[in-house]
């Protein structure tokens, strides 16, 4: 299956809307540590609901701010959740960004790099589009750290790159970013029901549990271009 297949199906039957839940529960906190200043253009990458756009516009007076995804369906739910003419949704793919070299102040990333095909290529096309002194912010659940995410790749027909905190940082330098932070953002909102209730339909003790949403929670990459 193609990601557009696979997130269209995603975005008709209202996924789109649970992921936001789910994933601003950590990533808030990545969008909050952006050092996004008023009229600033930012990119999300893997957009989904559009969320990201929609709070740095809100919290941080951003200027600009695009939703690409691989998806349409996802793009149009997106645009539908907002009637802002700063905030523009676009159908794309990682592997060739639809912007002129030096274009974006900033880049956001939730849960959605590791689906790249080439996860090096975009890293390159990432650099490439950021201005000088940029950010990328690369949010994701699924690493190699976080042994509770590893079952994940048998539920999808995508592939998904799998790497751990160091390959992270070794290809955002390989493609030129310097590696400004590297941070887990524990998901300290989901609640985790009393040990009586385990096993529960997810989980079968109730330490797996805590162990992958309080503490590996969110691993955050921050790239800066030079
Ligand atoms: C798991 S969802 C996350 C959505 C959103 N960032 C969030 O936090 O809820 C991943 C998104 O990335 C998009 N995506 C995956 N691979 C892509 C690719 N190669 N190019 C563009 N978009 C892609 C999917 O269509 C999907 O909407």
């Amino acid at each position: 299956m193609s990601v557009r297949e696979e997130f269209d199906e995603w975005a008709a039957s209202g996924r789109d809307r649970g992921m936001e839940e789910r994933h601003w529960h950590t990533a808030k906190h990545a969008l909050a540590r952006m050092p996004v200043e008023p009229g600033d253009v930012v990119l999300d990458l893997g957009c989904g609901s559009g969320y990201a756009g929609r709070a740095l516009r809100d919290t941080q007076d951003a200027g600009r701010v695009y939703g690409l995804d691989g998806s349409p369906e996802m793009a149009r739910n997106a645009a539908g959740y907002t009637n802002d003419p700063q905030a523009g949704f676009l159908v794309g793919d990682f592997d060739a960004l639809p912007f002129a070299d030096d274009s974006i102040d900033h880049v956001f990333s939730m849960e959605a790099f590791y689906y790249a095909s080439d996860p090096h290529r975009t890293l390159e096309e990432i650099a490439r589009i950021l201005r000088p002194g940029g950010t990328f912010h690369c949010a994701v659940n699924y690493y190699e750290e976080n042994v509770h995410s590893h079952e994940w790749k048998e539920f999808i027909s995508i592939e998904m790159t799998r790497w751990d905190r160091q390959q992270y940082r070794a290809a955002f330098r390989d493609a030129g970013l310097h590696v400004a932070e590297q941070d887990s953002i524990p998901d300290r909102e989901i609640s985790i029901p009393a040990e009586s209730e385990f096993p529960t339909d997810d989980w079968e003790t109730r330490e797996a549990m805590v162990e992958r949403y309080r503490e590996f929670g969110t691993l955050l990459t921050v790239g800066v271009a030079p």
